[in-house]
């Protein structure tokens, strides 16, 4: 059979290397792909993620078994529903129910009309109503951008002076464009963070391991935000006691509100928690894999990630276990100097060829020069996950490889999974 995947960074090149192991995928196609990816699957760099005419045509005429679209912005635009029409059986959400993430409005609406748990909030489309509000609320205080964002349109300002610059970035200078037509201001929560994704086809579902990002720049969760610096799988934090919380609680009311809503979630829901003295509480639902938690959620999986993407689709999840294995992986993010703001690009990058059987190179930003160098080509390049009886061994053997890949600038956190080893002691 061959596949479709859409997207091209290391959350892609997770999902790819991980659909290649079922015997019966013949070639994997990328839209775009990159460099990396270009050694596991026939990258189509000239097709962008979001050139949905082309990506439909591109499935009918390379006779497509099956397709995944792993980004937001195709999801939210209706690519599965495109390719649905064309007869393509897909792993995704369609456009209605990937507005779970794409509104945060709708998320958060959707959230109290069915008493699940997150935190409390106030929606405004007039910025001077925002700012009332603002004058009379406690600090801090978390303001988001309706839409999509690239991660970027939550804001937690300190004081009512932030808070007034936070309503005119999003509403007035629209520095995410038409998706801070609306905002969302709520109540800021504290508690560790804990990432679930969880297969689930309208009805059923099937949680992943847990897991935790590390989104700050810098080591200490100091610097701005980025897309993730660094990942570990299982969230320490995240107990059988807490998991069956959220499944009560979170989970599957979820997914009877979406039923209910007339938009049943097909796909992979990434359930952004917050687990706070009041219990476990929905900071942001995502419609889609995490990125960088799916490399190293993936490697954890045992069950044919094919054979359970096609439960999803056909909706039969529920016949199926989905089996983990026990351990644990680590992702260290290896990153463009200057990332997340400006950085250079097409710095040439030497992986060593030996790297130990437990460590995978997942590639996020390079491409293929004419002469086949591998170079540098975004603010993160590359995930390297390792996995290990332990979190200590894994995050060891991570680190290790991290330090032996070479490119010119290359910036990484010092401190990814410590704050889980600390929980793991306490
Ligand atoms: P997002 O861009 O939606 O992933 O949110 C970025 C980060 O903002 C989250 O990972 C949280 O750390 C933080 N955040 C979002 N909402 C809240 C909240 N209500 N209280 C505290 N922190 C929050
Ligand atoms: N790592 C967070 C996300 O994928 O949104």
């Amino acid at each position: 059979m061959n596949l479709l995947v859409v997207g091209g960074g290391g959350r892609e090149h997770a999902i790819i290397k991980k659909l290649k192991e079922n015997p019966s995928v013949e070639t994997i196609y990328a839209l775009p792909g990159n460099g990396g990816i270009a050694r596991d699957a026939v990258c189509v760099p000239e097709i962008g993620a979001t050139d949905m005419d082309r990506i439909v045509d591109f499935a009918r005429s390379h006779s497509i078994g099956f397709a995944v679209v792993a980004p937001d912005d195709p999801l939210a635009l209706g690519c599965v529903d495109r390719l649905h029409e064309a007869g393509i059986p897909c792993f995704g959400p369609d456009a209605k129910a990937a507005r779970i993430e794409a509104s945060k409005v709708f998320s958060k609406n959707l959230m109290k009309k069915y008493g699940i748990p997150t935190a409390r909030y106030e929606v405004f489309d007039d910025p001077a109503k925002a700012l009332a509000y603002l004058r009379q609320a406690d600090f801090p205080i978390v303001v988001k951008a309706d839409g999509l964002a690239l991660g970027k349109g939550v804001l937690i300002p300190q004081n009512l002076e932030e808070a007034e610059a936070a309503v005119k970035t999003i509403m007035e200078d629209k520095a995410f464009g038409d998706s801070g037509n609306e905002i969302v201001i709520e109540e800021f929560l504290t508690g560790p963070e804990v990432s679930v994704l969880a297969f689930t086809d309208g009805t059923a579902i099937a949680p992943m391991v847990s897991s935790m990002d590390h989104k700050r720049a810098g080591d200490g969760d100091t610097g701005p935000n980025t897309g993730g610096m660094g990942t570990v799988a299982p969230n320490p934090c995240y107990t059988p006691e807490i998991a069956a919380v959220c499944m009560e609680t979170i989970f599957l009311p979820t997914l009877g509100a979406m039923r209910a809503e007339g938009c049943p979630f097909k796909g992979c829901l990434y359930f952004g928690l917050m687990l706070t003295p009041d219990g476990p509480k929905v900071i942001e639902y995502n419609c889609r894999f995490g990125d960088p938690e799916t490399q190293v959620v993936l490697p954890l999986l045992k069950t044919d990630l094919l054979t359970v993407m096609q439960a999803v689709e056909n909706e039969t999840l529920s016949d199926l276990q989905v089996e983990w294995s026990g351990g644990a992986a680590a992702c260290v993010i290896l990153a463009s100097g200057g990332y997340p703001g400006s950085y250079p690009k097409g710095k040439e990058i030497t992986v060593p060829q030996d790297l130990p059987a437990n460590v995978t190179v997942y590639h996020a930003g390079d491409r293929l020069t004419e002469d086949g160098r591998l170079v540098t080509g975004g603010g993160r390049v590359l995930g390297v996950t390792a996995t290990g009886d332990t979190l200590a061994q894994a995050l060891k053997d991570a680190y290790a490889a991290a330090d032996a890949i070479r490119f010119e600038g290359k910036y990484m956190r010092r401190d990814i999974g410590q704050r889980a080893l600390r929980a793991l002691e306490g």
